[in-house]
């Protein structure tokens, strides 16, 4: 309980401090909501998006899961994405991954966690096209770690893949697909990948009639 009143005094806190700053600050947040940037990142509570970007409230529109999966039938995800594309028109849509996940360890691991295991199915998927590299990685907090990355790179090719990305690249030419993996271990975010049209796409996957 401590604890729980802690983090409202510090909300308070928080909040007196903006409006010390500036005595505007909530005002103009409530008027505007024009972020540049989704983003799609792990729930691990140490892989915060605003806090490790530096941004501002209005800046990022957010939406994270257990280790940044895409997955096509999770109307969550892609109710987000439809309302970032299509309505908030944001300018990038960054997959954030980080080193030492423990999604995608347990991915890589044999121990049933239940009702998780469906999700993390998704990775396991990821390992089996890659398998031949991430066998040959003796190590393996090591190989979980190349396992981030390709999960990451994984997962933008899902966003690809949806017909919301696709008819936006089509009528708008945007928004910008990148790659991302954060360290725990020294804060650095490090590009992967990126993508900006359907043409990166084996053909399987695009839509004509969009
Ligand atoms: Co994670």
């Amino acid at each position: 309980m401590d604890n729980l009143i802690r983090i409202l005094d510090l909300n308070k806190a928080w909040a007196a401090a903006r409006v010390a700053e500036d005595p505007d600050y909530f005002n103009r947040l409530l008027h505007i909501q024009s972020p540049e940037f989704l983003w799609i990142g792990c729930s691990d509570s140490r892989v915060a998006a605003n806090v490790i970007t530096g941004t501002q409230p209005g800046e990022v529109f957010v939406h994270r899961n257990i280790a940044n999966m895409v997955v096509h039938t999770d109307l969550n995800l892609l109710s987000v994405l439809e309302y970032a594309v299509n309505v908030l028109h944001v300018k990038h849509i960054i997959v954030c991954g980080h080193y030492g996940c423990g999604g995608v360890a347990a991915a890589a691991g044999h121990q049933s966690l239940g009702i998780i295991n469906n999700w993390l199915r998704n990775i396991e998927d990821v390992f089996r096209f890659h398998q031949d590299e991430l066998m040959a990685i003796k190590q393996e907090d090591k190989r979980i770690d190349r396992l981030v990355e390709l999960n990451v790179e994984e997962q933008v090719l899902n966003l690809a893949k949806t017909s919301i990305i696709q008819r936006a690249w089509k009528h708008f030419q945007a928004p910008t697909l990148h790659g991302w993996v954060y360290g725990l271990n020294d804060g650095i975010i490090k590009p992967l990948s990126q993508i900006e049209s359907a043409d990166a796409l084996d053909p399987v996957y695009r839509y004509h009639n969009l």
